[in-house]
């Protein structure tokens, strides 16, 4: 059996936490999700054994001048480039409109929009043909959606990367590079709960991943460009 290789950033909690603990369960991937919170230490930074191969990289995406260290660590660990990067790492500041500040809409812009794009193109020298690279964008970000109070910034830094998406797969489509968009409704992570406290979303982010998974390895034969809306609870 080949072993597919899987970049996943944001994968220290949430969604992107449960996405990289499927792949790491299942058989056949070699999987690297990428966090700041992960530790470094070489006894907690890989496991490799016979039906378990992954590598937690602690690492701050933002760092873009540190990029040759990622790219040369990524490629030490995965004997071929990704099959999927899954760019899930994304930064919520809850904040009115005109209360937000220069400081938090540029931390926004930068998690949300500015890191997939340079690590797209970072990664993409790795990556053969039929890989796939899917962007984790909100509803918020999706055009004519419900749009709530005090997402301002966020919401317009993940309709950008849905943009993104669609210029991308048309720039990728010769190199046999998909790229698609998924719009996410609302799942119960700690970037939920910290901006809505008290509510309860109707997907759990298990669920979420599952989805992510399937979508991840199976979609692009047949969608480039796509941005799909994911929702239970919006509109
Ligand atoms: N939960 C929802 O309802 C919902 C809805 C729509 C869209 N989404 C999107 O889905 C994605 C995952 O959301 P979530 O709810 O699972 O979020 P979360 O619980 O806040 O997790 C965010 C992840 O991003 C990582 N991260 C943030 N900044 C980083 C940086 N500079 N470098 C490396 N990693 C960084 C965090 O790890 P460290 O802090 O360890 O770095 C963490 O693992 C996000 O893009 C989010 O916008 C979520």
């Amino acid at each position: 059996m080949e072993i597919k290789n899987i970049l996943i950033t944001g994968a220290s909690r949430g969604i992107g936490q449960a996405l990289f603990e499927k792949f790491s369960n299942a058989e056949g991937y070699f999987v690297c999700g990428i966090a700041r919170s992960f530790s470094n230490e070489p006894d907690t930074f890989s496991e490799k054994t016979e039906n378990r191969n992954c590598l937690r990289l602690g690492f701050d995406l933002s760092d873009f001048s540190e990029y040759p260290f990622l790219i040369k660590t990524i490629s030490d660990f995965f004997p071929k480039g990704p099959i999927l990067l899954v760019n899930n790492a994304g930064l919520l500041y809850y904040s009115a409109f005109e209360n937000t500040t220069e400081d938090q809409f540029d931390e926004t812009m930068k998690v949300n929009l500015k890191i997939p794009y340079f690590l797209i193109k970072k990664v993409l020298p790795l990556m053969d043909k039929n890989s796939h690279i899917v962007n984790v964008s909100s509803m918020g970000g999706f055009q004519g959606s419900q749009k709530y109070a005090g997402l301002s910034a966020y919401s317009a830094s993940k309709g950008a990367l849905a943009i993104l998406t669609e210029c991308l797969a048309l720039e990728l489509k010769p190199k046999g590079i998909s790229v698609n968009c998924l719009c996410l409704g609302a799942v119960q992570t700690e970037m939920l709960t910290t901006a809505f406290p008290g509510y309860k979303a109707p997907v759990t982010p298990a669920e979420m991943a599952s989805f992510i998974m399937d979508f991840g390895l199976n979609s692009h034969t047949v969608l480039n460009g796509v941005i799909v809306p994911l929702s239970l609870s919006n509109p």
